[in-house]
């Protein structure tokens, strides 16, 4: 017989029961629901709303739940509704009335609410903790490579030089910006809504800054309907983990072709590829291919929960249990992509000589050539011309810049001496590029600091 069946006549049909069930997915909530109903239990018993004898009684029992609960001596029956209810008949089983007490003044929908708040919480510590591993590994390895020159790209083109230190703190500034936003994500989920009640709270005399303080909230919500039909620190969460592993997938991408024989760049650890089952040549970059398609089933969890949100009338409405199965999904696969994926990167192989040969061919030093002739008076306009005719004319001879000879450059301008040799160098194009946010090297030493100082700082609060 379910709790609420006092208005039915009826058992609930089983497939209904099935279908209304959550405790396959909230049981991973157990924890937060037993500190939850600790905390709301010590109140009830302050407060006087229930008797201290009562609210002692319960504690215990739910502390010995817990316990039971951890060490598997109690399994969660999953033939119940949900964890909340679960909860419940253990405790009423163990201490029979004072366990009924436990849900006065509260209803799921504030629990629930509560439940995942504190969940969401928990996980936003692990997730930044691997940003951070996978961030402490780029700064390791751009400090290795601070001075590799390798081919930038637009277009997928070889476009300027720059290193591949520098290449790879780019993405250290995705992840700089992506904990932040969880940091963020985590301030307005830490909001205490129990007290809210089913929606319009409570008659009785509870205090709700108490059950805060108690579970370590910073504050509480403002409005009770609000406060039992907000899921939008679900979403955000679910946007935030969509951005960090979009970050990673164009990551992986890039690895992905780095790996290839066509570029050659990089070397995965054999610990992190695969082989195939007919072609014995192949090594195959899997983790970066799952990282790049797990990024697809995350923004899967976002378009759900935007879906599922939308349009529903205030305040609670069942629909909202479907926002945990999609975010524990995204949870989870994204802090398995972190992991998998920081060690991958750890132990891949770059080819700095491979590198700089790619960065030799394709003109890539077109510009500083431009800029060579615009330090020496012409305007960058006329000079990004005679530029343009020299490329044409080394396509045309199968030459690069480099190995033009000086006659070769002066039959189109008597501009250039033997300086410009010097000037198109890769590594005179890379340091002359010293701007705050460029490749060269003092600018990439900033950069490392900077994400040096990130980690530091973040590791501290
Ligand atoms: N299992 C429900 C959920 O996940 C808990 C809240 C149920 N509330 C209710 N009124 N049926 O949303």
């Amino acid at each position: 017989m379910k709790m609420w069946a006092g208005r039915f006549k009826k058992d609930v049909d089983t497939r209904v029961n099935d279908f209304n069930s959550s405790i396959s997915f909230d049981c991973r909530m157990y924890r937060e629901d037993i500190t939850g109903s600790i905390a709301h239990a010590t109140m009830l018993g302050e407060c006087g709303i229930i008797p201290k004898e009562d609210s002692e009684k319960i504690i215990t029992a739910l502390r010995g739940i817990l316990a039971d609960l951890d060490s598997g001596a109690l399994e969660i029956d999953p033939e119940a509704e949900d964890i909340h209810m679960f909860v419940e008949e253990v405790l009423t089983s163990r201490i029979g009335d004072a366990g009924k007490r436990l849900h006065t003044a509260r209803s799921r929908n504030d629990q629930v609410a509560l439940d995942i708040r504190m969940y969401l919480m928990g996980q936003i510590e692990e997730i930044k903790v691997l940003v951070l591993d996978l961030l402490e590994v780029i700064a390791k390895k751009a400090k290795l490579h601070a001075a590799d020159v390798m081919p930038g790209y637009t277009h997928l083109q070889r476009a300027q030089p720059v290193t591949f230190g520098h290449y790879i703190l780019a993405y250290a500034s995705m992840l700089m910006r992506d904990y932040d936003r969880i940091c963020d994500t985590k301030r307005r989920t830490n909001v205490m809504p129990l007290g809210s009640g089913a929606l319009a709270s409570t008659t009785y005399p509870i205090c709700r800054e108490r059950v805060a303080e108690l579970l370590g909230f910073d504050s509480v919500t403002e409005n009770s309907i609000d406060g039992v039909s907000d899921r939008d620190f679900v979403l955000e969460l679910a946007f935030d983990l969509s951005t960090l592993m979009m970050h990673m997938s164009r990551f992986s991408e890039e690895i992905i072709l780095w790996c290839s024989s066509e570029y050659g760049f990089c070397d995965l650890d054999d610990a992190y590829s695969t082989g195939s089952s007919i072609m014995p040549q192949k090594k195959n970059p899997d983790v970066a291919e799952l990282v790049r398609g797990k990024t697809g089933r995350v923004y899967g969890s976002l378009t759900t929960l935007l879906t599922m949100m939308k349009s529903l009338p205030l305040a609670y409405n069942k629909d909202m249990q479907e926002d945990k199965e999609v975010i524990f999904d995204a949870i989870d696969n994204t802090k398995i992509a972190l992991e998998v994926f920081t060690k991958m990167f750890d132990t891949m192989t770059v080819r700095s000589e491979v590198l700089r040969r790619a960065a030799s061919k394709g003109f890539i030093n077109a510009t500083d050539c431009a800029d060579y002739m615009v330090k020496k008076g012409l305007p960058f306009r006329s000079a990004y011309k005679i530029v343009g005719q020299l490329v044409g004319y080394c396509t045309d001879n199968g030459k690069t810049l480099e190995e033009l000879t000086l006659d070769e450059y002066r039959a189109l301008s008597d501009i250039f001496d033997e300086d410009v040799y010097a000037a198109i160098d890769l590594d005179t194009c890379v340091n002359g590029r010293s701007v705050r946010g460029g490749p060269a090297a003092a600018s990439v030493a900033r950069q490392i600091s900077l994400v040096e100082d990130f980690i530091t700082k973040a590791k501290t609060e």
